[in-house]
């Protein structure tokens, strides 16, 4: 029996893949992703081999292009945000790490999967949601929902007896848990669960906070071609490489910081930190090129749909038909937005100061308080003001018959 895990390399990870040979007596293959979350590769493959692992066992994965390209940049073009303000890093990185462990398990031959998330969260769903869409028979083991070993203690007595090595300041509870990539760091627990009290200074790992931020703005030029950034300044930049810029950008500025009580999907209420910074400049950059690009039926449908697009991603519904459907109608929407965005990015605002594009529909001789256009007669509004207007008078009518 074979299983693929999704190894991060750290302790807990550890933990499990050397769990996952001793209680399930399986071959073990682990697959470590680099999606931009800042860790070095090499350790990982190090410990692995290290707990026994074959080389030809250990898969390793430089994601960040595929992660922004196909994941993040879809994702923005919808301008999602859950509960009005997540950017949904970590729920958009599940997708594509599931789909990975599932390739790797067609290639080696495995026929179950195993994943690090706990029992209680929103990312054992998108794992496993992702992982039954992709391959309807493969069998799921995750320790956290199964295993003893559940308080720090029984951890880290599990981990000495089998030879893991502990990093000394992982000895001790953990403050809050982390999750990382190129869009976002997500911290959650611990320190954190009192929704009263204000998040500690060394939780922030991604920005500056907005008082330490430079006196000066920061003033940039986003290129955009069909909903997605291509540059900044004028210089071309990959995807991966772009959200990078952004992101430093938003530190220096101390853009992108959230502090959230979100509902998860599995019914509780948990509060969480993010840092943005790349996202937060772009999806008011985005925004801001809609805003001459998109007509206004097409817009407003678009954020109509929006929170049903971002709630599909929270809850692990990526690899779904409605999904698909949806990302169909805002890619479709996405054709003519492109052009430039000037912003202003200070002390933790994103501020936008102008926009341009070859297909603006914006047109200054028809909304000009001057003289101007002939496609717009004035006497038309009267009619239509009135026509608008019929149903609400014949309302104020009945009240006055009634008396009211
Ligand atoms: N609450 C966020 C989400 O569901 C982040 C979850 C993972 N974060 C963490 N620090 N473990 O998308
Ligand atoms: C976890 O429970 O593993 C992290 C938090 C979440 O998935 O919501």
């Amino acid at each position: 029996k074979k299983v693929v895990l999704a190894y991060s390399g750290g302790l807990d990870t550890s933990i499990i893949l050397k769990w996952l040979q001793t209680t399930y007596g399986c071959e073990v293959v682990t697959f470590t992703a680099d999606l931009g979350q800042g860790e070095e590769l090499e350790p990982a493959r190090q410990k692995a081999l290290l707990l026994g692992i074959k080389e030809e066992n250990i898969f390793i994965e430089d994601l960040r292009e595929e992660f922004v390209r196909d994941y993040v940049f879809p994702m923005f073009r919808a301008n999602a945000e859950y509960e009005g303000v997540y950017l949904l890093g970590t729920s958009i990185a599940r997708p594509l790490i599931s789909k990975k462990q599932i390739e790797i398990a067609e290639k080696v031959g495995a026929d179950a999967v195993a994943h690090g998330a706990t029992g209680k969260g929103n990312d054992q769903v998108r794992f496993e949601l992702a992982y039954y869409a992709l391959k309807p028979d493969v069998t799921v083991i995750a320790p956290w929902r199964e295993w003893d070993l559940l308080s720090r203690t029984k951890l880290i007595e599990f981990a000495e007896q089998h030879q893991i090595p502990i990093a000394k300041d992982k000895r001790g509870e953990a403050p809050f848990s982390v999750d990382a990539n190129l869009l976002h760091t997500s911290s959650e627990g611990k320190v954190l669960e009192d929704p009263a009290d204000e998040v500690p200074d060394y939780v922030y790992s991604r920005t500056i906070g907005p008082e330490e931020a430079p006196d000066e703005p920061t003033v940039i030029t986003i290129g955009f071609e069909e909903g997605d950034p291509v540059s900044i300044d004028g210089e071309k930049l990959s995807p991966a490489s772009m959200l990078e810029h952004l992101n430093q950008l938003g530190r220096e500025n101390g853009i992108g910081r959230l502090d959230l009580v979100e509902n998860r999907f599995v019914g509780m209420k948990s509060r969480g930190m993010y840092e943005t910074p790349g996202g937060t400049i772009l999806i008011t950059a985005h925004r801001a090129i809609e805003s001459i690009t998109l007509d206004r039926g097409a817009a407003h449908l678009k954020d109509e749909l929006m929170p049903r697009y971002a709630e599909l991603i929270y809850n692990g519904f990526w690899f779904s038909p409605e999904r698909e459907l949806l990302q169909g109608l805002i890619d479709k929407s996405q054709e003519f937005v492109t052009g430039e965005v000037r912003l202003k990015l200070y002390k933790g605002n994103v501020i936008v100061i102008g926009r341009t594009s070859p297909f603006s529909l914006y047109d200054q001789d028809l909304v000009t308080f001057e003289e101007g256009a002939v496609a717009y007669d004035h006497r038309d509004a009267e009619g239509f003001i009135k026509l608008n207007a019929l149903r609400l008078r014949t309302l104020a009518q009945r009240k006055k018959r009634l008396g009211g």
